[in-house]
């Protein structure tokens, strides 16, 4: 997989501090850029001299071939973002950026059936792309969106949420909450948290008929989220998360990890875009580390352990990742690791970024 330039084709400021951003597709990478409900990309540019990555939820509803892909996304600014800063603030139509093609597993593919979401802030982004293709494609599915926002001001994409509800009033449910401000009508104010949760879904939906939750947005609203769904007896496998900002960095973890390292170093074979290197892993260093050393081509976006664009298969020997917000459990059990986050721990360690 790599980076394609695109053309912007607009900006559209969405509140203060987002944009959507929608690129042009050229008619040969139609297929390249049709993304499933729910997926993001990975955008690069260079900022001031330096070059910055950054992975973003389509917002768009996916389009069935053969016509044009609309590759929408939305961006949030976030301080010292040096990417989102450059998007909220400096881009325009008819610049150009480098995007990978899109990727993910927090996706719904249309079917019928019921569903429901729970997002915060920019959260909203991959789940607008998954309401808006189930609804508009399987008259049997019904969507339940339940999306806390600080401020209505700070809210993303209401129009396009609003205008969901005006063509699917009977089939998409909308709870709006806001963390810091009171509404004229409905829910209190105040953070969703675990216990709100437990008591506000059963009220809002038969929690059991329920065919597969979508978690997104950040870290402590996921995890409220999710241990509320445990608590009312969901089973875990339907139910799908994506994080979107994880602010406690586990330098413990980390310090473990580089500790557990072989003794006398390790080395890296990798195969890459169907090419196989083998280097030296320097002390402490992550695969992504070793791998980007020796070659620029390597995937990844928040060298973070969160967008998971920097997956590969751990074809033998041992590693220990540092953290993982990322991978689903399935994914882990069939030998997938994150990059950016894995140190190896055997004297020899192979991956595969192409499998
Ligand atoms: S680069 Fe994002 S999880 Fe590794």
């Amino acid at each position: 997989m790599r980076f394609h330039p695109l053309r912007v084709r607009e900006v559209e400021r969405l509140t203060d501090d987002s944009v959507a951003v929608a690129f042009e597709v050229p008619p040969e990478l139609y297929d390249t850029f049709r993304h499933v409900p729910g997926q993001h990309v990975t955008l690069r540019r260079e900022v001031d001299g330096t070059e910055v990555r950054r992975t973003y939820s389509v917002c768009s509803p996916a389009v069935p071939a053969p016509a044009e892909p609309v590759l929408r996304v939305g961006i949030r600014l976030v301080e010292g973002g040096a990417f989102s800063t450059h998007a909220v603030k400096g881009l325009s139509a008819g610049d150009t950026v480098d995007v990978m093609p899109p990727t993910g597993r927090f996706t719904l593919r249309p079917r019928p059936g019921r569903f429901a979401a729970v997002v915060g802030g920019s959260g909203i982004t991959p789940v607008l792309s998954i309401a808006a293709t189930l609804l508009a494609e399987e008259p049997d599915a019904r969507f339940c969106l339940i999306r806390t926002d600080r401020t209505a001001a700070s809210a993303m994409f209401l129009e396009e949420v609003a205008e969901l509800k005006d063509r699917h009033p009977d089939r998409f449910h909308l709870v709006h909450t806001l963390s810091r401000e009171e509404r004229q009508a409905g829910l209190p104010t105040g953070r969703l948290d675990a216990e709100r949760l437990a008591d506000l879904l059963p009220a809002l939906l038969p929690v059991p008929e329920v065919d597969g939750w979508f978690l997104c947005g950040p870290h402590g609203l996921v995890r409220e989220a999710e241990r509320a769904l445990a608590a009312l007896g969901v089973p875990a496998a339907a139910v799908h998360q994506e994080i979107f900002h994880v602010d406690d960095a586990s330098p413990a973890a980390e310090k473990r990890n580089a500790a557990r390292t072989a003794p006398g170093g390790s080395k890296l074979t990798a195969t890459l875009d169907g090419r196989m290197g083998v280097w030296p892993v320097g002390e402490g260093e992550t695969l992504l580390e070793t791998v980007l050393r020796n070659r620029s081509d390597a995937p990844y976006a928040c060298k973070g352990g969160v967008c998971g664009t920097c997956r590969v298969r751990l074809v033998s020997g041992e590693v220990s990742m540092d953290r993982n917000f990322a991978l689903e459990p399935e994914e882990v059990s069939a030998g997938y690791v994150l990059a950016c986050q894995s140190r190896p721990v055997t004297e020899a360690v192979e991956v595969d970024f192409d499998a």
